[in-house]
């Protein structure tokens, strides 16, 4: 049962055996920081490593850091670093360019391994770059088809015709989570291969894609890896199946020997291959100075704070929520969610920006979703006590006054 008071948070806060990993954050004071599932947070190892990279490496070295600082097996060496938390071999993961072009990169490379078969199911209501990026797939390759069914109908959609299942482990508005091992094992029973999204999953919720025989996976890194704005993403494709995924972004990097210049592309072996053009050094510096947070990690120790933290903020607004017009949007079990939640207000955007600007900062999706994102490496549980009070002050005054007047930003 979740705290009944702020002084028992404090209290769970003390024995918190993640506690130590809060000070590696560079947290602004007095923000109470609900959004970690969209942008992660600045860490200090980060930022030094970045400082080290722009000094000793660009400024001091030049050109030469390629070789002598090893820029160019970034890609590998942070998918290995990355490998453990998706439960991963270090070889059948990289680092390069950003979540929807390798999700791109990988149905076009499994189109083309595709047989007889045309058609590439996945979910209504998936987070738009996924169906976005297989409409521009399909209307690229004539004789593919999408088809996008609810999530109950799924098992159905997949037939003999489907080569490609793309589904999102962790929804990203509702948080709800498939079951990744049944469901990879239901698509492949029907012949198809699956290709997860795990950008709200990895670093939030234990992954073993290696148990699940997963065949393709991308993600985010600037979310729960805090990798920063716009940090590269990751790919993974299972080592069985990555000589015969042939790149379609066939660039140069990702050549056998990129540096004989020649005029016909061979493809590197492994996932070096889906490297394509000059990857962002700094970018990738940040990251991997972020990636440090999680060493040592146990995961189960992590969702285990995930789920308190959640059931503790969900608790709370429940017990006045009816009073209030604002609903859970996610599973009530916190076993089938990731690593956050979501209510649903009819002013939800004008209350989420009140929210903000009283330091409790987590988001807004359209229509109606006020969603909040639980980071155990560095929330605490009075944290969490305290963003549920603010949501009831914010809630009492809406019901008094009427949503504030606020002008709807072009980032929600
Ligand atoms: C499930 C999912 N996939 C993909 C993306 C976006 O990826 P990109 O970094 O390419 O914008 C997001 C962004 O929030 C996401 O939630």
């Amino acid at each position: 049962m979740a705290p009944r008071s702020r002084q028992a948070c404090i209290a769970l806060d003390e024995l918190d055996p993640l506690a130590p990993r809060r000070p590696l954050f560079d947290l602004p004071p007095g923000v109470i920081y609900l959004d970690g599932n969209s942008l992660g947070a600045l860490t200090h190892a980060a930022e030094r490593r970045v400082q080290q990279t722009l000094r000793a490496e660009w400024g001091a070295d030049l050109i030469k850091s390629w070789n002598t600082h090893d820029w160019i097996e970034f890609p590998a060496r942070l998918g290995a670093r990355i490998a453990p938390l998706l439960g991963a071999a270090p070889d059948e993961v990289t680092v390069c360019d950003s979540t929807s072009v390798n999700l791109f990169k990988i149905a076009a490379a499994a189109a083309r391994m595709r047989g007889q078969r045309h058609r590439i199911v996945s979910e209504r209501g998936n987070f738009p770059t996924d169906p976005y990026l297989l409409q521009g797939l399909t209307a690229l390759v004539p004789g593919l088809e999408l088809v996008c069914v609810d999530r109950d109908r799924l098992a159905q959609a997949i037939d003999e015709h489907t080569f490609l299942v793309v589904l999102t482990h962790v929804h990203y508005a509702t948080a709800e989570m498939f079951d990744l091992a049944a469901v990879t094992a239901q698509v492949q029973a029907k012949g198809a291969r699956i290709l997860w999204d795990l950008s709200h999953s990895v670093g939030a919720v234990p992954l073993d894609l290696a148990a699940a025989r997963a065949d393709f996976a991308v993600g985010c890194t600037y979310k729960y890896l805090n990798g920063g704005p716009g940090a590269p993403a990751f790919m993974y494709v299972r080592r069985d199946l990555q000589a015969d995924l042939q790149p379609v972004l066939s660039g140069w990097l990702g050549h056998a020997r990129p540096f004989d210049f020649v005029d016909e592309y061979l493809p590197a072996t492994g996932m070096a291959r889906h490297r394509c053009g000059t990857p962002p050094i700094l970018a990738f510096a940040a990251l991997e100075g972020a990636l440090s947070v999680f060493e040592g990690l146990d995961m189960a120790e992590l969702r285990a704070k995930s789920l308190a933290l959640m059931e503790l903020f969900v608790e709370i607004v429940e017990s006045f929520g009816q009073d209030f017009c604002i609903a859970l949007a996610s599973p009530r079990d916190a076993a089938q969610r990731g690593s956050h939640v979501s209510f649903a207000h009819p002013d939800g955007y004008s209350l989420m920006q009140q929210l903000i600007a009283r330091g409790i900062i987590g988001d807004f999706r359209a229509p109606n979703l006020l969603r909040f994102g639980f980071t155990p490496l560095y929330l605490r549980y009075v944290d969490v006590w305290d963003a549920a009070q603010g949501l009831r002050e914010e809630l009492e005054r809406w019901r008094k006054f009427g949503p504030a007047a606020v002008v709807r930003q072009s980032v929600t």
